[in-house]
């Protein structure tokens, strides 16, 4: 049978800091420069989610788009399009919101939600123009 990636793009804005409680300011200024900034900052995120699967018979779909939309958008856009991602997300308040950390949590986060028969393979984070980062769950 026929295995497929399928992706879909997400776009979010939000805000964060890099800063590691444990260091002094000096160093936590050495170490992110900018991105320490105690105003926070803000990003354009791009999102591009991908599941693995094969066609079923019926549809022709891995699946059904209308309901990856939905999943991705009531477990990941609500929760974080427009919010200070250092104060107002419980499920990032364990770890630095760098790009990296943000798609651990993602994946970890949809994982669940996901029909049977339905794999995350792949998630991207973009920041910038310049920088994302590739997650395959490992
Ligand atoms: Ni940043």
């Amino acid at each position: 049978m026929a295995v497929l990636h399928l992706t879909r793009k997400e776009h979010f804005n939000a805000a964060h800091r890099l800063w590691n409680d444990r260091w002094s300011e000096e160093k936590n200024n050495e170490v992110f420069g900018k991105c320490a900034n105690p105003h926070f900052h803000g990003h354009n995120f791009d999102l591009h989610i991908s599941v693995k699967g094969t066609p079923d018979p019926d549809t022709g779909c891995i699946i059904n788009l209308k309901d990856l939309k939905k999943i991705i958008h009531k477990e990941i856009l609500e929760e974080l399009d427009h919010k200070n991602l250092n104060i107002e997300v419980e499920w990032l308040s364990h770890c630095i919101p760098s790009i990296e950390n943000m798609a651990i949590s993602i994946w970890q986060r949809l994982l669940p939600h996901l029909p049977p028969g339905v794999e995350l393979s792949k998630i991207v984070l973009w920041e910038t123009h310049n920088n994302y980062v590739e997650y395959y769950g490992e």
